[in-house]
């Protein structure tokens, strides 16, 4: 059995794809830090496996604890989820982002190195596209300055990695851009967890549902879209995490000094609005809502083009948004006022 290092495995994107890495036959095994995890999501892994995946409470920053984690374990690849993923925190901690971010990769590559482990997929972000002029995206769209340290810690560590390949290093190695990650396991065992105030929408929605916040504010409705309201492209976290699955299965086919980028999204883009509409039909919930003003630095609209991933990695997203939805209720109903 292949066995795969998942840093930031406890996290909400990681948990999910250590249960799909389980159920394709590879051997998960989970570094965190818990710095934006805690450990009821490895019992919730286990539930749903009934059976424990493999951890280690180990910061990535931590070169000798990540060397003996290395050591203990013959990796065959590493997907490295581990990072601080929060836009506002990032402007207002720019260096605790940068070093973060572009330090645990540049310490996972060295030890990759050093122990022969070749295969690498990497967790981007649409947000190196900013606002694209034309939509959809695809990869050959060019990126764009950051509109905050977070985004450009995603934006360097593409850069490192198409760096060190263009080195000549031996390594294999994907990076996923992904879209909204949403939704959550259908079993509602994992999701993702609330650290104070949400800056993302679904997780404003659901706790606005569960009587955690009063209202929603939708930041505008004069935008250049159907309804005014801004657009994105919503991927449920079983359809990403499945899409890692496929990037490890291909890095495996492939020759050694290798660096691909994938879209990792639905392809469709949807309105804040339709996203609130949606989540009342499903969860049978009225929503409090408002409109108020633009918010600084948001982007009017984004979606993938996924042409590339369907075609080579034979990768699609199977989950709809009403399922997101529902999932998504379903895990805030499961935390209840958490
Ligand atoms: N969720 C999104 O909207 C989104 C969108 C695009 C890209 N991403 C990227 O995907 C990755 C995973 O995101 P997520 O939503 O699962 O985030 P998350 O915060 O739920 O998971 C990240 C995990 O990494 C851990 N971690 C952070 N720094 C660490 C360190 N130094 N050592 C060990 N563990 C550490 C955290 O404790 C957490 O468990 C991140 O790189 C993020 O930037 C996320």
């Amino acid at each position: 059995m292949k066995k795969i290092l998942i840093t930031g495995g406890a996290g909400y994107i990681g948990s999910h794809t250590a249960v799909a890495l389980v159920n394709s036959g590879y051997e998960p095994v989970i570094v965190d830090n818990f710095s934006n995890s805690e450990k009821s999501a490895l019992e919730g892994i286990k539930s749903i496996l009934g059976k424990e995946v493999k951890s280690y409470e180990v910061d990535c920053l931590d070169k000798n604890g990540m060397e003996k984690v290395f050591q203990e374990n013959d990796f065959s690849g590493v997907i490295h989820f581990a990072a601080s993923k929060a836009v506002g925190e990032s402007t207002r901690l720019p260096l605790k982002y940068y070093s973060n971010n572009i330090d645990s990769l540049i310490i996972l590559l060295e030890l990759m190195s050093k122990y022969k482990v070749k295969d690498l997929v990497f967790s981007s972000s649409c947000t190196v596209y900013g606002q694209p002029k034309v939509l959809p995206v695809t990869e050959a769209t060019p990126r764009q300055d950051a509109e905050s340290p977070y985004g450009n810690t995603k934006k360097i560590c593409e850069d490192i990695l198409r760096d060190f390949i263009l080195s000549g290093a031996a390594s294999r190695i994907v990076a996923l851009r992904y879209f909204n990650p949403v939704g959550a396991h259908p079993s509602s065992a994992i999701g993702e967890l609330p650290i104070g105030v949400p800056a993302n929408l679904i997780p404003f929605v659901t706790q606005t549902a569960a009587g955690i916040r009063e209202k929603i504010t939708v930041f505008g409705n004069d935008y250049d879209t159907p309804d005014g309201t801004c657009v994105r492209d919503y991927i449920h976290v079983m359809d990403l995490a499945d899409a890692h699955v496929k990037a490890l299965k291909y890095l495996s086919e492939q020759k050694d000094n290798f660096y691909d980028i994938f879209n990792v999204g639905t392809g469709n883009g949807n309105t804040v609005l339709e996203v609130i509409k949606t989540f009342e039909k499903v969860s049978g919930q009225k929503l409090n809502y408002e409109i108020g003003p633009r918010r600084t630095g948001d982007i009017e609209k984004v979606w993938a083009n996924t042409d590339k991933i369907n075609k080579v990695l034979g990768w699609e997203a199977k989950y709809s948004l009403e399922d997101s939805m529902r999932d998504s209720w379903n895990w805030q109903v499961k935390l209840g006022k958490k």
